[in-house]
Order: C-alpha cells, then structure tokens, then sequence
C-alpha cells in the first residue's frame, strides 16, 4: 500500500447535478484514471439517513449517484468504489472511534451547534430538539469511513474540512492509547473556481433549489438553462461576463479559447436569449454521450449493483484484516491460545 489513498464520499440523499459534477465528480473521475492513487470513492448512505428519513429517496438517489459516476467514466479497475452500507466494518470502526471520542468534541461540531442554535433563536426549551443521535455522532462515522483506509487525502467541500480535523483528533488518540494503527488524513479543499452559480445566482446546491440536474432529459434540461437568471441588460448593449451565472457555468466546461471568444461576445452585447441557447447547445454535446450510458444503466441496475458488490469486495480486502486488528488492539480477540 505504498500509493497516496485518496477518499471522499458522497451523501445519497440527491440527484447529481451540474455544481456536483465540476466541483467533485469530474475530479474525482479524472483522479480515478491516475495510477500514482489509489482512490476509495463510495456512497455515504448510512449519512444519507441522517438527513432523510425517505426510503425510496435514499435509494433512488443511490441508484442516480452510482449511475453516474460510471457513466462518466470512473475507472473502477483502478478506484475502489462501493456502497458504504455494504462494509461492516465501518460501523463497527465507528464504535471502537467513539469510545475515545470526547463528548465535548462533538458538542463543537458545526452541525450540530447549527441545531442547537436555530432552537434557541426559536424560543425552543429544549435546545436539543430535533437532534438526533445520528446528527450528533454524524463526525465519528466520518472519521471511521476516513481512517478504516487509511486515507491520507480527502478531498471534500469547505464545510467539510472541520470532520477531517475530527478525524485527525480521534485517530490521534486512538493511536495514543492503543499504538499507530491510523494515518492521520489531510482536507484537500477544491478551488473556488470550481463552485459554480446556480439557477437563481447564488451558489449552486440543493439546500438553495436552483440546481440544474446533471442528466435531465435534453428538453427539460433547455428549459432550465432559460430560466437561468440574467439582468435585464438589452441585446446589443456590453456585459460583464464575471457577474454572469451562464458564463461562470460556460467556464467551467469550455476550453481557454472558447472562454476568450465568449468574453468578446458579451462585450459585443451578445443577447441572453442567444447566449441561453448557446449554452445549452454546448452542455448538451457535452454530456450526452454519457447521458446515454446514464440512462442504460438505470434501465439495467443489476450491472450497477454489481459494481458496488465489486468494489465491496475490494474494499473488504483490506477493511476486514484491519478491524480485525484494531479489534485485538484494544483487548477484544478470542480466548483461546
Ligand atoms: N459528509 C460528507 C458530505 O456531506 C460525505 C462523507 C461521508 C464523506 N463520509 C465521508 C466525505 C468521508 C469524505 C470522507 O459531503
């Protein structure tokens, strides 16, 4: 195990859409072709509980998540990309990392105080409402996906990067009192380059409503592209391109030159209308050759179940052997002998 093992989830509670794919899945996808890492990408669905409470979201959104990282191209021969549900081992880490971690430490997690906070702005009595234990220990199980690979680089969103730092402190600690079983991870944060506006201008997400899903049929996914919204500046009169939700999308998927042409073009007072279609004549020969592949897989989900179950199996090859001997370390092995 001597290449750098890159790991980052993905919470099943959501369809992937455009930010998704430029600020994490084409990365990802391109890192997965480097034989230099070794990357463990997989579907974070015991997290997804604890935002939804949804089945048939859970799933659907797993079937969605899954579909399309392989039909854009994830080298699975070489990245080990599986269902987090499907590794024992994780859950079963998550206790033995919670029985080191201090309350206090949990009681600083961002989430959390968040929920705390909105009750006491609403007048609530009990600060705790609505918090469950899931949402508490949200951070161990994070830290137990991160450390049972001993990951030394998680790439992951901004508000993100305080769960590394708790992964950090619980593997620190455990490695104190029970020797180095962990590697301590590090954040690798995305540039902002790759966040990108959303319907409405404001950062593309899906707590914001304004996302525009990756794999829509073409005609809805036009649609969307014209409602993006604009100012209300006339054809024929010069735009500003960085304060632009179409450009910044543009940006993010067209080359050096064709950014430069565009540039020209608002200065030239391109019209919106004009522009709209443009962007999406471009989005669409983008993606959808993978959009076909997205769309057969989906009517084949066995083919995507196997997958996982492939990945599962790679991923056991080392989690099993590890807990086995995480387990030992701290005093639980047979009888025996
Ligand atoms: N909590 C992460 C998110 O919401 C998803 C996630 C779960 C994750 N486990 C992880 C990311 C381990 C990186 C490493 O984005």
């Amino acid at each position: 195990m001597s290449k750098t093992r890159v790991l980052t989830g993905i919470t099943t509670t959501g369809t992937p859409h455009l930010g998704n794919y430029v600020g994490a899945i084409r990365p990802a996808i391109e890192a997965s072709h480097d034989h230099n890492v070794l990357p463990f990408y997989f579907l974070a669905d015991y997290h997804a509980l604890i935002k939804c409470q949804d089945p048939e979201r859970v799933r659907q959104s797993t079937l969605e998540i899954a579909a399309t990282w392989l039909a854009l191209g994830l080298d699975t021969e070489n990245a080990v990309f599986y269902r987090q549900s499907d590794i024992p081992e994780i859950a079963e880490l998550a206790w033995l990392l919670g029985c080191v971690t201090a309350k206090g430490l949990m009681n600083r997690a961002h989430a959390y105080k968040a929920a705390v906070q909105a009750n006491e702005e609403s007048g609530e009595s009990d600060p705790d409402k609505g918090v469950t234990m899931g949402l508490f220990n949200y951070p161990i199980l994070m830290a137990a996906d991160i450390l049972l690979f001993n990951a030394h680089k998680v790439p992951v969103g901004k508000d993100q990067i305080q769960h590394i730092e708790m992964a950090r402190d619980i593997g620190g600690r455990f490695n104190h009192i029970y020797g180095e079983h962990f590697t301590l991870p590090e954040a690798v944060v995305g540039e902002e380059t790759a966040i990108l506006a959303g319907l409405d201008g404001r950062k593309m997400s899906k707590s914001y409503d304004n996302t525009i899903p990756l794999f829509l049929p073409e005609k809805q996914f036009r649609k969307l592209i014209m409602k993006i919204k604009t100012n209300s500046l006339e054809p024929g009169v010069p735009k500003d391109p960085d304060t632009c939700t179409l450009f910044s999308i543009y940006r993010a998927f067209a080359t050096k030159e064709e950014v430069a042409d565009v540039r020209r073009r608002y200065e030239d007072g391109i019209a919106w209308g004009e522009m709209k279609q443009f962007l999406f004549e471009y989005l669409n020969d983008h993606l959808t050759a993978a959009r076909e592949r997205y769309d057969a897989l989906l009517q084949s989900p066995d083919k995507i179940e196997e997958a996982l179950q492939d990945g599962a199996r790679k991923a056991r090859e080392f989690s099993a052997p590890f807990v086995k001997q995480l387990r030992a370390s701290v005093g639980i092995r047979g009888l025996a002998g």
